[in-house]
């Protein structure tokens, strides 16, 4: 019912039959009742006597004027008895409110709906971030501090990127270790892609080559990211993991820079008493290609624990494999424009979660996906 229907006269709002009057009344006592629940106190209580009873101007008035005065003959009778009905609800609802307002019931309850601002707040739990994360920046602090600088790229690629610029053409046999999840995707214009075009990136080293093609030597890169791969799931292996790739390309940068480049990353990350060394390895992106060990950092290298057993992380062998890398090899510079004869460069792809499951002691790479707080806890 509107605001204003005591303003009207019945005819105007339609009512013609008797039958019509009890429901016109009930939806003025539905408006009464909640003005008068809206006044908790006697000045409030005051401004909703005058609306209502104000001899002039108050709704009771004005139903009297318009609806009563002005009804047919077949409606009057019908409006008066409401209409007294409709009173005597009203001074009784009227009197109740007064009381409770007198009383201070009213004043009490409006108080409990207020802020009060002196109140300590609610402490909500602050979280930390996430091992992953906090390593990421610990490798990235190391790597800028020796001029590097931090790039990222996409984590859904093409093919071309994710293989044959970096020299693995289709049907290389290296692809077999690397096939991952394809995906379909629509393009801006709504069309699906064909099959095969786009694939979740198995490793960081695309990014090398977006950013040679936006960039001209000298490069000194570092990519962090998350990559995928069909692996099952162990305590080593995740089909989702982060690595952090490393793309140094200049005139004259030699295998000596590359392994001196690597020593002091493994030396700031591990402590000065870890060695490394370097076993012949292969990457078609890279040659000669290595994969880089570290002395064991649970046993200190020497291949067995303090009781004389052999050392269950490195299984007795003194070393821990720790990345592969090597000099970029002279035809990747052929996709992205470089001139082979000038320039040269080393790379390197390391699996993060792997690195910091060694640094800080962790068995098994699945409690980093799994987000329970206990475990998060322990790396504020
Ligand atoms: C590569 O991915 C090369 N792109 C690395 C590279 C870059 C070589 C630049 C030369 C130059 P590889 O497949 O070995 O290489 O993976 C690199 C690291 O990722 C591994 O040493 C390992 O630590 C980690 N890794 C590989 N597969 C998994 C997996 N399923 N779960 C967790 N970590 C993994």
């Amino acid at each position: 019912m509107a605001e204003n229907s005591h303003e009207k006269t019945l005819a105007a709002l339609g009512v013609t039959q008797p039958e019509q009057v009890a429901s016109l009344f009930a939806q003025l006592q539905t408006r009464a009742t909640a003005d008068l629940q809206a006044a908790h106190s006697a000045d409030t209580f005051e401004e909703f006597r005058v609306n209502w009873l104000g001899r002039k101007s108050g709704v009771l008035t004005l139903i009297g004027d318009n609806w009563l005065k002005l009804a047919t003959p077949e409606l009057k009778r019908a409006v008066g008895q409401e209409l007294n009905k409709f009173k005597s609800q009203l001074e009784a609802q009227m009197e109740a409110r007064r009381a409770a307002i007198e009383s201070g019931a009213e004043e009490t309850a409006s108080a409990k709906d207020r802020v009060d601002l002196s109140l300590p707040g609610v402490a909500r739990p602050i979280g930390s971030r996430h091992l992953i994360r906090q390593v990421f920046q610990e490798i990235e602090d190391i790597f800028v501090s020796i001029g590097f600088s931090v790039v990222e790229g996409p984590e859904i690629e093409t093919p071309y990127y994710n293989f044959e610029a970096l020299n693995i053409p289709e049907f290389h046999p290296v692809r077999d270790d690397m096939d991952t999840f394809y995906v379909e995707a629509a393009t801006e214009s709504g069309a699906e892609t064909a099959p095969g075009a786009l694939l979740l990136r198995t490793h960081t080293s695309p990014v090398q080559i977006r950013t040679m093609e936006k960039q001209k030597p000298p490069v000194r890169v570092i990519v962090p990211g998350k990559v995928y791969r069909r692996d099952n799931p162990d305590a080593t292996h995740s089909f989702m993991f982060h690595q952090i790739e490393g793309l140094a390309v200049d005139a004259d940068i030699t295998f000596c820079d590359f392994t001196g480049t690597i020593e002091y990353f493994v030396k700031q990350y591990f402590g000065p008493s870890v060695k490394t060394r370097f076993r012949p390895s292969y990457f078609p992106f890279t040659e000669p290609s290595v994969e880089f060990d570290v002395s064991c950092i649970f046993c200190g290298g020497s291949g067995s624990g303090a009781n004389g057993i052999t050392c269950g992380k490195c299984k007795g062998s003194q070393w821990i494999e720790l990345f592969g890398a090597g000099m970029v090899d002279p035809a990747v510079y052929g996709f992205v424009n470089y001139d082979a004869k000038k320039l040269s460069g080393f790379a390197f792809g390391m699996g993060m979660d792997r690195l910091a499951m060694l640094k800080y002691g962790i068995d098994d790479i699945q409690v980093f996906f799994q987000n329970d707080v206990r475990f998060l806890r322990q790396f504020p």
